[in-house]
């Protein structure tokens, strides 16, 4: 069994629901909520669950207490899920290839810094772009540019809006997100 921690600083729709998937799971579980914000909406969503949440400031993000929090919980693999914040170099050296992040674009296109939730919807129509989709990647420490692990496109309608390509985004989050966690854990962890 495998401990699963998520870093969510938005709503945490992507954490409630691998958090459901993993509910009764032999592979892993969460051990853990990571969030950087007092107000985030995945504070209240997690209420339900009897999953620990750590609520953290800038200063604990950059030093080693965080890493101690994560070695403590004996965390094997971080789920970035809508986290907004850069990942120190500390966390990234202690844990190589058992951190993954999904962006609402296909990268390269729209990644970088900046370039997180609502803002890559909106440049996407913006410049009226025929599809769009999702990208799970390892994290290394430029934003967005780590080995590429599972894509999926999504086509955009010519009237969609931004609102609705975020719909659109989003259920294919849902969707995907636990089980391309459940491969890189059997990638990762199983020979
Ligand atoms: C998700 O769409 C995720 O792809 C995005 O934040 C949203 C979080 O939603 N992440 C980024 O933009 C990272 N650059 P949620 O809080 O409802 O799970």
């Amino acid at each position: 069994m495998k401990n699963l921690a998520i870093f969510a600083s938005g709503s945490g729709s992507n954490t409630e629901v691998i958090v459901r998937h993993f509910a009764e799971s032999e592979l892993a579980r969460i051990v853990l909520v990571i969030t950087d914000r007092k107000d985030a909406g995945v504070i209240e969503r997690m209420k339900k669950f009897d999953i620990r949440i750590r609520i953290i400031d800038k200063e604990a993000l950059m030093g080693e207490e965080l890493l101690s929090v994560l070695q403590t919980a004996r965390v094997d693999l971080i789920v970035l899920a809508g986290f907004l914040r850069k990942i120190p170099g500390l966390i990234i050296d202690a844990y190589p290839n058992r951190i993954i992040n999904i962006h609402p674009s296909l990268l390269p296109d729209y990644g970088g810094k900046g370039m997180y939730g609502m803002n890559v919807h909106k440049a996407i129509i913006e410049n009226e772009e025929e599809e769009s989709g999702i990208t799970v990647h390892y994290v290394n420490e430029e934003f967005d540019e780590g080995e590429i692990i599972f894509q999926e496109t999504v086509e955009i309608d010519p009237d969609d809006t931004a609102e609705d390509l975020a719909y659109k985004i989003q259920q294919l989050e849902h969707k995907h997100y636990p089980e391309v966690i459940e491969w890189v854990l059997n990638r990762e962890f199983i020979d």
